[in-house]
């Protein structure tokens, strides 16, 4: 099987997450062409974003991972134009994002909903809380009391399940057999 990953994270939460998927993907033994999104943009006149690299159009993907930020509530704007831009060869995609623990929002619907008008079907997804990118821990609800150690170990954990429910669902058309 041959998956595509695309993130974006500007302080790293995300390319965290990002590089775990990615080691658990090769140690199934499985292909992954990786962009970080931040890679693909050129900058005009300090206001125009271009993105001068997409995604070969023909690759064949089994499925494409996208991964990003929540920004107040939503889809980073630089995330959402890439979607729609995007021409892809794939049926299925699965979203990951990553927020403050503030609010997880609604961007994976938003990525979900982009998609699914270019005929690209959403199967699985899972938000996760991280540190906020400038609220300090003290300033927001604290989600859980888990030292550092045991939080990296759990999130490892939850990304392995979570990549065994997407090949799962990939394998019976979006269905869990459970
Ligand atoms: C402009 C901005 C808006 C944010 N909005 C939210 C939000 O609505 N809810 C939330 O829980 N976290 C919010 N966050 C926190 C980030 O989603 C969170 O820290 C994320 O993990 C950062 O990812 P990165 O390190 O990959 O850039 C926001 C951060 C920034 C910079």
């Amino acid at each position: 099987m041959r998956f595509l990953l695309v993130y974006f994270s500007p302080t790293g939460n995300t390319r965290k997450i990002s590089n775990h998927l990615i080691d658990i993907i090769k140690a199934r033994g499985y292909e992954v062409d990786i962009f970080n999104l931040s890679d693909c943009i050129e900058i005009i006149d300090k206001k125009e974003i271009i993105f001068k690299k997409l995604v070969a159009e023909y690759m064949e993907y089994d499925l494409a991972f996208f991964a990003f930020p929540i920004y107040n509530l939503q889809i980073p704007n630089l995330m959402r134009d890439y979607l729609k831009k995007l021409s892809i060869n794939c049926k299925n995609a699965s979203f990951i994002s990553t927020y403050g623990k503030v609010a997880k929002g609604y961007g994976i619907d938003q990525a979900a909903y982009i998609l699914s008008k270019k005929s690209i079907i959403p199967i699985s997804s899972l938000a996760i809380p991280m540190e906020h990118s400038y609220l300090k821990e003290k300033d927001v609800n604290q989600i859980n009391s888990l030292d550092l150690k045991e939080r990296q170990a759990k999130i490892e954990e939850e990304i392995r399940d979570f990549f065994e429910e997407t090949l799962e669902r990939l394998k019976n058309n979006g269905k869990l057999q459970k």
